[in-house]
């Protein structure tokens, strides 16, 4: 196993996914452990490496060092930025400050041979010399090694960008090679933890399941928690896993606004209730939801309104729960899907300084009022982790590497007032579009465009256009098909689907769903557009 100190970096958890990736086992824990804490760490003989992260500070804020534990277990020893300044300076090198600190692209000198960069480059110079392209964090630099240490990497405005003591096979990188703006990054990380420190690369999903089990198991006692299932990827997988974990500790509540997709309701309901045998009870909400909604046109209100509702009913289902079961003490833990992404978003990234941690943007602010614990098992995986994660659990692959959905759903896709009418049309043209996209294979890649777009789906235009059938006339509502791809959603292009998945799926929605007779479809990319209208 591996031990990533966390000095604060908010990419430290990437550390850990570059390690995981490798197949090798890691645990993140905060810098400021003891050199006890390290020594029984250690202890089963099972430690292959340290690695120490970087920080968002810089070594004449802060005065964290790692445990002096770490440099006397002989093991090998990765600093990473901040983790090789303080390595520098506590075995006996010198830092020097800097005002300023930037964080970006350079290209890096790689000197002579050292194990962890033979053979590691992205181009070579003229004069024979590797290069390596790399994310390079300026600010406080190393300006003289400790004893032992030769030049490993170096930038013109950084000599000593990288340091190697292969004697005792300590190294150490001024850039980050877990951010994959670092070419080779994961390479690099890859020869630290297999080669250099030779830790096996046995991990894989399954084991996680198991650790996580036992975290959980420890976490919760003989507790009851109950969880907010919406039947996206995050909320499934993190009820499947609980469920793994406590069984019948587990108490799902799946509100139904009304404005989820076609038989999504009920489909949730057979995988959790029917298959995993969970415990899920079921609020039908949508007369309530759109009966709030009446009259309302404006897309922030509606939102507000969704989200205080959702809260609203879940709390009454929470209390409910506690009165039935007169005698237990009701839940004590609120499960959220929380993961890594949704952490650094909302600037909570795991580390000793944590500082607020806001929660998941459909429940926030929940546990408080519930007087709650939380419970995030996800906390630390990135999305692709989370969608093996659920593989590995036994849900089906098309419920775990589906599309997003916006915790509105269909409100935010109906554009002005939402009536149940207009989600009613709106769910079965937005169910051909899936449909078509997911039989429509690209022939180059094998993929289905479902799989080929980051999300799909119908939006709801309320205006009616003349139209003409068999030989009558129509005058009918619209929809707009969107797709779009996009690797963070920050940004996104609207997808070039082929015409003839265009043409047959028009040609569908106006002849199967009555009420509707012009479908368009959107080409405007994010920015300046949005990936949902409203
Ligand atoms: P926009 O429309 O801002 O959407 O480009 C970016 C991504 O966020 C999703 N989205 C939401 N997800 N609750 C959610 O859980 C929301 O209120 C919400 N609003 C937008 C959207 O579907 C897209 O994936």
């Amino acid at each position: 196993k591996i031990l990533i100190l966390d000095f604060g970096s908010q990419v430290t958890q990437l550390i850990a996914r570059r390690v995981r990736e490798a197949h090798v086992y890691c645990e993140v824990h905060p810098c400021d452990v003891t050199s006890d804490w390290v020594r029984e760490f250690a202890a089963d003989g099972r430690l292959k490496g340290v690695i120490l992260s970087g920080s968002h500070a810089s070594v004449y804020e802060v005065d964290d060092r790692a445990p002096d534990a770490v440099f006397e277990l002989g093991i090998p020893v990765l600093g990473i930025c901040y983790g090789m300044q303080t390595m520098a300076q506590q075995l006996g090198g010198k830092v020097e400050g800097s005002n300023s600190r930037e964080f970006g692209y350079a290209e890096v000198r790689a000197h002579g041979h050292t194990k962890l960069l033979e053979g590691i480059e992205d181009f070579s110079t003229p004069q024979g010399h590797g290069m390596l392209k790399v994310w390079m964090s300026h600010g406080d630099k190393v300006t003289q090694m400790p004893e032992g240490f030769k030049i490993m990497a170096s930038t013109p405005s950084c000599p000593i960008a990288g340091m190697a003591d292969e004697a005792r096979r300590y190294y150490a990188v001024q850039f980050h090679p877990e951010v994959t703006h670092t070419v080779q990054g994961a390479a690099m990380l890859n020869r630290f933890v297999r080669d250099i420190c030779g830790a096996s690369p046995d991990w894989i999903m399954g084991d996680y399941i198991e650790e996580a089990v036992a975290r959980i198991r420890e976490q919760v006692g003989n507790e009851e928690v109950i969880l907010g299932l919406s039947g996206g990827v995050d909320s499934s997988v993190a009820a499947a896993l609980i469920h793994r974990a406590i069984g019948d500790q587990l108490t799902c509540v799946f509100v139904d606004h009304g404005l989820l997709r076609l038989n999504e309701g009920d489909m949730v309901m057979d995988m959790f209730e029917g298959k995993l045998h969970a415990k899920v009870v079921r609020v039908d909400a949508s007369d309530l939801f759109l009966g709030e909604l009446v009259g309302v046109s404006e897309p922030e209100q509606k939102r507000k309104i969704i989200g205080r509702l959702f809260v609203d009913v879940f709390k009454a289902e929470a209390s409910k729960l506690k009165a039935a079961n007169a005698g237990s003490q009701g839940a004590s833990f609120l499960a959220q899907g929380t993961i890594y992404p949704d952490v650094i978003e909302s600037g909570g990234a795991k580390s000793k300084k944590a500082v607020t941690i806001k929660s998941h943007h459909n429940v926030g602010g929940l546990p408080e009022q519930l007087g709650l614990k939380l419970l995030e098992p996800l906390r630390d995986l990135f999305k692709d982790e989370v969608r093996e994660l659920g593989v590995a659990l036994g849900l089906p692959r098309e419920m775990v590497y589906r599309h997003p959905f916006p915790g509105p759903g269909l409100g935010v896709r109906i554009l002005g007032e939402v009536k149940k009418e207009y989600a009613d049309l709106l769910r079965r043209a937005d169910a051909i579009f899936i449909e078509e996209l997911r039989n429509w294979i690209d022939e180059a890649t094998g993929k289905s465009w479902y799989d080929l777009t980051s999300q799909a789906f119908t939006v709801f235009l309320p205006v009616k256009s003349v139209g003409v059938m068999g030989d009558g006339r129509t005058y009918d509502y619209v929809v707009a098909l969107r797709a779009v791809q996009t690797s963070d959603f920050m940004t996104a292009d609207w997808a070039e689907l082929p015409y003839g998945l265009l043409k047959k799926t028009s040609g569908r929605i106006i002849n199967e769903v009555r009420g509707i007779n012009r479908v368009t479809y959107d080409v405007s990319s994010k920015p300046p557009a949005t990936i949902e209208w409203e």
